[in-house]
């Protein structure tokens, strides 16, 4: 049996605690309640750091750093605030703190039941956004840039931060390089995907993708040897990624260099486009042909972002002239770090593993935590007035 979750109910609140504990003791065994805390008391003493664990906070206006402190030293706890009529900037100064979810008070039981559940899937790695996937494809139209670094370094850390399934798929079928990265050898190569489409679902997806180590997120790439490339026709790549989209929470899309007719529905089907460039002038020229092009095939300027791979502060180029050349914000920066990124790629395993506290792998955390907020939002949104809404979505804005 799967080891209990923690629930750590910080109150003061003696009718609140008490409600909680009859709601929990209706799972038999599943939760280990740890009470009687105050604010002022030392997790550490009661779990571990890396104990799956779920903290109740009964909270006031100024609980931020308290929900930051939490979050930063319990990697492996979800954080459910509970608060009386809680308004829109509480909300998001919560959530921006590490809050997952916020409940009112008094308790309603089916909201509280519907968190919990939520929470447990989630630890179990079967959470599954019922909203929609997020798809992500990482293009430039060169070489050599960063796109398997970004692609499978985001994957990751959108898999560790959100515990949901994540899809990386390499879409380079003949040179492609997330195996090197990841030394992975799958059993179940893209190819065979593709020739066996008819029978794509959840749980064939699922028991042939390669399930990368112990965490949610699940790799399909082709063998590290050398094949004749086959063609791929939309109708195909549309079916693949119908099929995808249905299993996974996020799809991650590593791409070669060419507009070729997979690559270009890869896009069509994207919800987002990180067109990565480094700061030069030959990389820029090329980020400005592709933006052109992204416009002629009727993309929104909201799908296509900027992601500048190899920044270095005191560059001649600074990142506002990239905006001003390329008419457009820059959405992230990964900093350079060579060494990093080569120490990783030689031992076969990804920067945010080998080096997590590298400048590098802070970055690659941080867009994807900048990724799922997206989809934190979009959830928050709906449970505002339109008006309150578009407040939310302007503090958050990226
Ligand atoms: N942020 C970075 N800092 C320094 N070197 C990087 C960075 N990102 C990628 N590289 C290096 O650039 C090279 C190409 O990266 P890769 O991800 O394979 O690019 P692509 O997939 O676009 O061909 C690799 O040797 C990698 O180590
Ligand atoms: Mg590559």
């Amino acid at each position: 049996m799967a080891e209990k979750i923690s629930v750590i109910i910080v109150s003061q609140n003696d009718r609140l605690r008490e409600l909680i504990g009859m709601f929990l003791n209706e799972y038999e065994n599943e939760f280990n309640i740890i009470d009687g805390v105050s604010l002022s008391s030392d997790f550490n003493y009661l779990i571990d750091k890396n104990d799956r664990a779920i903290f109740f906070i009964e909270s006031t206006d100024d609980s931020t750093e308290y929900i930051k402190n939490i979050y930063d030293n319990f990697s492996n706890s979800k954080i459910v605030i509970i608060k009386e009529n809680p308004d829109v900037t509480f909300i998001v100064n919560a959530i921006k703190a590490g809050a997952k979810e916020i409940l009112g008070y008094p308790i309603i039981k089916s909201e509280f039941t519907a968190i919990l559940e939520k929470i447990k899937l989630q630890f179990s790695g079967e959470y599954k956004n019922q909203d929609k996937c997020k798809m992500i494809t990482v293009f430039s139209n060169k070489g050599g840039i960063g796109k398997t670094s970004i692609a499978s370094n985001l994957a990751y850390e959108l898999a560790q931060t959100t515990k949901e399934n994540v899809a990386l798929i390499d879409l380079n079928f003949q040179f492609g390089d997330i195996t090197a990265f990841m030394d992975l050898q799958p059993s179940f190569d893209i190819s065979y995907m593709f020739d066996n489409l008819n029978l794509l679902n959840n749980d064939f997806l699922l028991s042939t993708m390669e399930k990368y180590k112990d965490t949610s997120l699940y790799v399909l790439a082709d063998s590290p040897y050398f094949k004749p490339s086959k063609k791929i026709t939309t109708k195909q790549v549309t079916k693949f990624f119908e099929a995808l989209k249905k299993c996974f929470s996020y799809i991650v899309v590593d791409t070669d260099n060419t507009f070729d007719e997979k690559t270009i529905t890869t896009l069509d089907l994207s919800d987002i486009i990180f067109l990565v460039t480094i700061v030069n002038l030959p990389a820029l020229r090329n980020c400005q042909r592709c933006l052109g092009l992204f416009e002629k095939l009727g993309y929104d300027s909201k799908k296509t972002q900027i992601l500048i791979n190899r920044y270095m502060e005191n560059d001649e180029i600074t990142a506002p002239d990239v905006e001003n050349l390329l008419k457009k914000k820059v959405y992230w920066k990964v900093p350079n770090n060579y060494f990093a990124l080569m120490a990783s790629i030689n031992k076969g395993i990804l920067v945010t593993e080998n080096n997590p506290t590298s400048n590098v792998a802070e970055s690659y955390k941080g867009l994807a935590l900048q990724v799922s907020d997206s989809v934190f939002r979009n959830n928050l949104i709906k449970k505002f007035s339109p008006e309150d809404g578009r407040r939310v979505n302007k503090i958050l804005e990226i």
